[in-house]
Parts: structure tokens; sequence; C-alpha cells
């Protein structure tokens, strides 16, 4: 089959298009012909190297030679004790370890994956794992958010920001949008009530307060997220330098025993109810699935240096011929 391969953490330019052996399924698993399959910041991450817990899996070189971790598609074939989908079912969820997505085939234990929804396209369904469920787990469940409340999304032009931004919306926030200029109106257009452009205004600084703080790409100090929460407010992240990561740590504790505000970081639990809660509102179009852009297999380079030099608005997508 073919698959997008990287031996060293670099630019796109370490991408290569090749022939790989077909992966076989074990017992308990199925093999997926993939139609499309979406781009994360994850993969960027894990194809410079950066930040550090993107190295997880190799230190000096990437541990898995295939990137790509929100799969569509097809099963072509199962394991013999494998009884949970059909050959023929269409399926989409999030690869178990991030990767593997960036070809033709994918084999798949099927745990954390579900059954398409027939309206959908392969490639709406794949623009959802991950984006879909790192903003469901925000919102829904860490944020608990009330009519009226005072949300901020930091990223929120990017994957899982565009929906986090509709989610907050659909449980009645009010929303401010934060990313760069060329994402202000795209964030207008996704229901934001207010944008700031992340080059000339710092959220952390202007004086604002909100109740709660979903932030995609955390690269400040705990106590300046804490100074723009209310009393009581809450912060959390997704993403980011693994330097802010470990101040959450060390100082969390500390800020909520003083001052009642939550600076934590969301460890997002990958699973199948959330995964169809998410979808459940697409097939509604409650929240949209917004695709930027398509690209086929063989432009994976130009895909990820698209969402990698900020102009991917929502998600990018990889249609596999
Ligand atoms: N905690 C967990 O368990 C877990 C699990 C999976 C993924 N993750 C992480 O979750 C994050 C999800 O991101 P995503 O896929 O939604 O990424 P994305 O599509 O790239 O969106 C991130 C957005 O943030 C913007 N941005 C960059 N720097 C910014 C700044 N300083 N201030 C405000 N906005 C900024 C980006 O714009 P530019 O175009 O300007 O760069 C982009 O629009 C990733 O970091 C991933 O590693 C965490």
């Amino acid at each position: 089959m073919k698959a997008m391969v990287y031996d060293e953490y670099g630019s796109p330019d370490v991408l290569r298009l090749e022939e790989v052996d077909t992966p076989t399924p074990a017992d308990n698993e199925i093999l997926i012909k993939v139609h499309a399959v979406s781009v994360n910041r994850s993969d960027w991450e894990g194809l410079i190297g950066k930040p550090l817990y993107a190295r997880l899996g190799g230190l000096r070189k990437p541990g898995n030679p295939i990137l790509g971790s929100d799969i569509a598609g097809r099963v072509e074939r199962t394991g013999k004790n494998h009884s949970q989908f059909q050959p023929g079912a269409e399926v989409f969820g999030e690869m178990a370890d991030y990767h593997n997505g960036f070809a033709e085939y994918v084999r798949a234990r099927g745990t954390i994956l579900a059954l398409k929804p027939s309206s959908m396209t392969f490639e709406e369904a794949a623009a959802i794992p991950q984006a879909g469920v790192i903003a469901l787990q925000g919102i829904r469940d860490k944020g608990q958010i009330q009519q009226g409340q005072k949300v901020l999304i930091n990223g929120a032009g990017g994957g899982a920001g565009s929906f986090a931004v509709q989610l907050a919306k659909l449980y009645g926030a009010e929303v401010t949008g934060v990313d760069n200029a060329e994402k202000l109106d795209f964030m207008h257009s996704l229901g934001a009530d207010h944008v700031i452009d992340y080059t000339r205004e710092d959220f952390t600084k202007n004086g604002k307060q909100y109740d709660f703080i979903l932030d995609l790409i955390a690269y400040r100090s705990a106590f300046a997220y804490a100074r723009a929460l209310k009393p009581d407010g809450s912060y959390y992240a997704v993403g980011g330098s693994v330097a802010t990561f470990l101040q959450f740590f060390l100082f969390g504790p500390w800020i909520k025993r003083n001052s009642g505000r939550k600076v934590r970081l969301l460890a997002v639990q990958r699973n199948r109810k959330d995964l169809e809660d998410i979808t459940e509102l697409c097939v509604a179009r409650k929240v949209i699935p917004y695709i930027d852009k398509r690209y086929p297999l063989r432009e994976v380079p130009e895909a990820l240096r698209y969402l990698g030099e900020g102009h991917a608005k929502g998600k990018v997508v990889i249609t596999v011929e």
C-alpha cells in the first residue's frame, strides 16, 4: 500500500510517499481501507518533534514512521476473534496511538471507533474525532457551561477550537475567540461574540476575566492564566509547552487554595461514547465540522505545512483515493 512515511523529525520535506507492507490485522483487530484522514496539530507536533511530549515514542527519531490519527474508512477484513464490526462497515475514529492514518490501510482494535453516520461524508467524519472530543470534554464536561457565562477559547480558529466555539455557543455562553488575524472573521462565523488577535493583544493582560477558559495552545505562566479568570473560574489547557504544564502541577493547587481559581491540564480520555455524542450534534447540524481544505495523500506535506504555518481555519482533511 502507499503511505506517507518519515524517519527523522523536521519540516514537511522529511516526508515521503512510499510503498510499504499492508498491515495484517491481529485476531481481535480489523483492517480498514482509509477513505479520509484529517490533519491535527498533534501530527504537526509529531513531525517537528516539538513540544517535548511529541517525542514520547522516540526521543531522537520518530518511533512510528506514519503519522495521522483521525481516520474514516470501510472495514476490509476482520480478525477471527473480532465481532464488533463486519466487513463493509463504514467506521471512523482516532487511532489508539495517534499514528498510521496517512496510508491506504490501517489496522485497529476498533474499541474507540464508531459507525459513520450515513448522512456524513468520509471527510466530515474524519474531521471530528480528536478535535471534537477535545472540545466536548473541555466545554461540556470541564466547563459545565451555564447560560450567559463568559468563556474564552485560546486557539479558537483551529481544529478543536472551531468545535469548542460552537459548543460553548450551543450551551448559551458569551464566547471570546483568540487566534491570529487571518482567523478573526472565521471565529465570528463560528458564533464567537468577541475575537482577539493574539499577535496584537494578550488576553491575560487586558483586565478581562472569564468563567471558563479552554486553551488549545498554552505557553504562558499559570499565574497569567489565573489572572484572566473570575474568582471560582476554571482554566483547562489541552496543548502547549511542557514547561507550562509543569507549572500547572506545581502551582495549580496553590492557586486554587489561595484564590479559588482552577488552573489545570485536561488529559483527554478517548472513548466511543464521546465520539458518538459530538457526532450526533454534527448530524443534527448543531455543530458543523468545518473543513478548510482537502488534499490527496501525496500532498500530506503541503497539508501539514498549511496547518503548521498558521493558515488552517477549522480542519484540513486528506482524501485517500
Ligand atoms: N491533552 C490531551 O490529552 C491532548 C490530546 C490530543 C491533542 N492534544 C493537543 O491539543 C491541541 C489541539 O490543537 P488543534 O488540533 O485544535 O490545533 P490547531 O488546529 O492547530 O489549532 C490551534 C490554533 O491555535 C492557534 N494559535 C497558535 N499559537 C497561538 C497563540 N499563542 N495564541 C492563540 N492561538 C494560537 C493556531 O493558529 P496559528 O495558525 O497562528 O498557529 C491554531 O489556529 C494540540 O496542541 C494537541 O497536541 C492534547
